[in-house]
């Protein structure tokens, strides 16, 4: 993975905030809550919403861009489905934002080259075909993904597969590992969380139980050690086995501080998890991006979710030497700091 355009404002902007500083150097924006698909573990689906004009959203990432915003990913719902997506990756790119998306990879082929422009593609996979098919409640999804995953790579594209651990894959994880190793990428895991989002329940059957994620964060260690794709931080699989799944995750979190996510109305919150906290003097397109962010409540204590994303940035953050030293590597190589 190229790291960003400059390093030197990057390292600034973490010394500020070890002294209380805040600036948004990643930035999720939710482009919209609507979705092709139903993953059986997905409540943000179901939040009502409005979505911000193209105009507003091109304004907020010039607003963010001056604030200092280093890394930009699109997400949703499935970002694919929305029309001006093409034009915000542009902006992106002449912003120098280091560029992902997250994708359920079904939209990926029909928009091949607006999404080559992107630095990095996270597409979920939440097993073999028939798992994944099940998954997402559509059969073909996962072919439609694999085409796009391999166009993106021919194209130059960095891509990760994503997998949601939960118990209908727990013992497919060597058939996502064999996928990663024959597509040549990545593969990253992250449990399903409990989330409420637009008042619905993860299904309590989906959420493997103490044991069972013990085994299977245990075997995935193994995986690592043993060279395979991997791609989630020892820290991050430790920290996982050592919480799940009623202790608190062990590292204070950055969110509101270093990065946020941006709600397709035009909400600034700090994390995934809190969608539904919206206050008025959060809203960018009313309020301004900057006073929007400032305003974001102090999450630094919160401990309380295994999300990948900010969790790798958490435990990167913590400053222990072994988690520092392997991204360094990493990064050298040119690989993703996690793997
Ligand atoms: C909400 S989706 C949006 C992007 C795109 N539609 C996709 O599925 O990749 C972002 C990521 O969150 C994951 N996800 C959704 N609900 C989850 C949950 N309850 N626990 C853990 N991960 C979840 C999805 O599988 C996906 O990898
Ligand atoms: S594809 Fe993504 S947004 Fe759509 S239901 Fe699945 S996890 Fe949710
Ligand atoms: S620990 Fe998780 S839920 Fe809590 S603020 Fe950080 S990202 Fe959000």
């Amino acid at each position: 993975m190229p790291l960003p355009n400059h390093p030197f404002q990057i390292a600034n902007s973490l010394a500020k905030a070890r002294l209380g500083g805040r600036t948004p150097l990643k930035v999720t924006h939710l482009l919209t809550y609507a979705c092709n698909v139903e993953c059986g573990f997905c409540t943000r689906i179901h939040i009502p919403s409005e979505t911000m004009e193209p105009h507003q959203v091109l304004a907020m990432m010039d607003s963010f861009a001056r604030l200092g915003t280093r890394w930009w990913v699109f997400n949703g719902g499935e970002p694919t489905l929305v029309k001006p997506l093409g034009q915000y990756i542009e902006r992106a790119r002449s912003l120098e934002f280091h560029a992902t998306m997250v994708t359920n990879g079904t939209g990926v082929a029909a928009r091949i080259d607006e999404l080559k422009r992107l630095d990095l593609v996270i597409c979920s996979i939440h097993g073999p075909r028939d798992t994944h098919d099940r998954t997402l409640g559509r059969e073909g999804a996962f072919d439609e993904a694999m085409r796009g995953v391999r166009m993106l790579r021919d194209e130059g594209v960095e891509v990760c597969l994503l997998c949601v651990l939960n118990e209908r894959n727990r013992d497919l994880l060597d058939a996502m590992l064999c996928l990663g190793e024959e597509l040549g990428v990545g593969v990253a895991f992250q449990p399903v969380v409990e989330t409420q989002l637009g008042g619905a329940q993860v299904p309590l059957d989906l959420v493997p139980r103490q044991t069972a994620m013990t085994d299977a964060v245990n075997w995935l260690l193994e995986q690592k050690m043993a060279d395979r794709p991997v791609s989630c931080s020892r820290a991050y699989l430790e920290a996982l086995m050592d919480s799940w799944p009623n202790r608190p995750f062990g590292a204070n979190c950055w969110a509101g501080r270093l990065f946020c996510e941006v709600t397709p109305e035009g909400f600034v919150v700090p994390c995934c998890s809190e969608e539904e906290y919206t206050f008025a003097r959060c809203h960018g397109p009313t309020v301004g991006w900057e006073r929007a962010f400032l305003a974001l409540p102090d999450r630094s204590e919160c401990r309380s979710c295994w999300f990948k994303g900010p969790q790798e940035i958490n435990l990167l953050l913590s400053m222990q030497p072994s988690h520092l030293k392997r991204a360094a590597t990493n990064a050298a190589r040119g690989r993703l700091l996690w793997d």
